[in-house]
């Protein structure tokens, strides 16, 4: 009995042994194989030197890059930086007018006044605040209404008070409602309404105003101080609707919309009219023109500016990356561009419709129900559309 037991343990043992040698070798073969356990050395660079773009806000967005880029910013900051990043301006107080502009970008002198003074002032984010609703959040809200105004639209500001933009709590989800203004000032023929503005505030109490020129390059400037408004003021809105005030905004459908989203969704929200595949236009005569000293390439996808609807978790983010994306004359295309850096796309959703519905669908009150926003509608409009959502005995099928 001891001779056969012994045999076993020797058999037992080989066995081991061999497996054990086979595990070490087919380890090995396989690191050769992947080459897991060689060092690969690229025999060349791996990226591109970059090359200074011939137009200005690509420039501008290289430099803001390579600041942003640790990896780089460590080589570029050598004495050999070249010339065309070492720009002293954005060190200088950002907010003088840059007069290096009138010799950087090649046509200056030929371009229209607006472009002027947008590249002349295109590195200034931050203007004073002369009318504001710090406590308008206290109770943070579900939904915030932020209408880009202009101050003499007190028609509008006064019609979306009474329609959609009725603040307090609807269909038991709170909702603030404000406007976003600059200055509309004597330079650009405004008449003098800050009388007018100051009781319409103390009224109300839903006006937020910044103490620069109101114009339509520096829609821009107002978008990132309201991104800038809504960490200080109203980190806690829940969700925020931006647009215009000549929009009709169906804000049962919203809050409804709103209510139904899952969580993830619900972060991580941005939806409006989405354009794709679109570009700057070459046209001087067209409203939306930017000439190729300023800009080239295409744009992200992004939600026309007459509407769009985001999470506050998103407008944090957007507040943050927006420091890394320098300012573009054309507000959403700006806030496309923001998007793409974080990574994400606005979303299409049906319901935004800026470029009007149907004519014959018009005057159906049916035809608003399943809307979120048409555009445009004059302020009688929005006091019809926003009657006959709320009627009791509106029935559609
Ligand atoms: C870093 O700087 C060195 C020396 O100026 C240069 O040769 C090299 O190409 C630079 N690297 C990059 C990534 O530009
Ligand atoms: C940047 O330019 C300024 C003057 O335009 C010059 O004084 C400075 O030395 C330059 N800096 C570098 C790092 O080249
Ligand atoms: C509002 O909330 C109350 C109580 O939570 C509930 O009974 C009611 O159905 C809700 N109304 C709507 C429109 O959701
Ligand atoms: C804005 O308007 C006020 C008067 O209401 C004026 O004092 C101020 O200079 C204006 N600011 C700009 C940037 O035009
Ligand atoms: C934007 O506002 C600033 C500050 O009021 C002004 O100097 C500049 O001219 C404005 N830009 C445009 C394009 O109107
Ligand atoms: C924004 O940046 C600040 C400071 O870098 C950081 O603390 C915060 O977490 C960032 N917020 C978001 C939403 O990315």
């Amino acid at each position: 009995m001891a001779l056969p037991r012994r045999r076993l343990k020797l058999v037992v043992t080989v066995m081991m042994v061999n497996l054990f040698i086979f595990i070490i070798i087919s380890r090995q073969s396989s690191q050769d194989k992947n080459g897991r356990n060689k060092v690969q050395i690229p025999s060349k660079p791996f990226w591109s030197k970059v090359v200074p773009s011939a137009a200005y806000w690509n420039r501008k967005q290289q430099i803001l890059d390579l600041q942003n880029n640790p990896i780089l910013a460590a080589n570029y900051s050598s004495a050999d930086m070249p010339d065309w990043l070492n720009d002293t301006s954005l060190n200088s107080d950002p907010c003088q007018p840059n007069s290096r502009v009138t010799t950087q970008v090649k046509d200056y002198n030929s371009l229209p006044h607006r472009f002027k003074d947008f590249l002349l002032y295109m590195h200034c984010r931050s203007y004073p605040i002369i009318v504001d609703q710090p406590d308008i959040c206290k109770q943070p809200p579900f939904l915030l209404l932020a209408v880009k105004s202009l101050a003499p639209h007190f028609d509008r500001r006064q019609a979306i008070r009474q329609s959609w933009g009725r603040a307090g709590v609807i269909a038991n989800q709170t909702v603030v409602t404000i406007f976003l203004l600059g200055n509309a000032t004597a330079g650009d023929h405004h008449p003098d309404l800050s009388e007018m503005l100051h009781y319409e505030n103390a009224r109300y109490k839903d006006i937020i105003k910044w103490d620069y020129r109101d114009s339509f390059f520096n829609l821009t400037v107002k978008e990132v101080l309201f991104l800038e408004w809504i960490q200080t003021r109203c980190p806690g809105a829940r969700f925020i609707f931006k647009g215009d005030d000549d929009v009709f905004v169906n804000t049962y459908r919203i809050l409804d919309f709103l209510k139904g989203l899952t969580e993830p969704k619900a972060r991580d929200l941005f939806v409006g009219d989405v354009i794709t595949n679109a570009g700057p236009h070459r046209d001087k005569k067209v409203k939306y023109f930017i000439p190729e000293s300023m800009y080239v390439g295409t744009y992200p996808p992004y939600a026309g500016g007459g509407g769009y609807l985001y999470s506050g978790d998103i407008a944090a983010r957007l507040h943050n990356v927006s420091q890394h994306v320098t300012l573009y004359p054309i507000d959403d295309v700006y806030t496309g561009m923001c998007l793409r850096k974080l990574g994400l796309a606005p979303e299409k959703h049906k319901g935004f419709r800026t470029f009007n519905i149907e004519e014959k669908y018009r005057s159906n009150p049916c035809a608003y129900k399943s809307l979120m926003l048409v555009h445009p509608r004059t302020p009688q409009e929005m006091i019809q559309i926003w009657a006959w959502l709320s009627s009791p005995s509106l029935n559609c099928q």
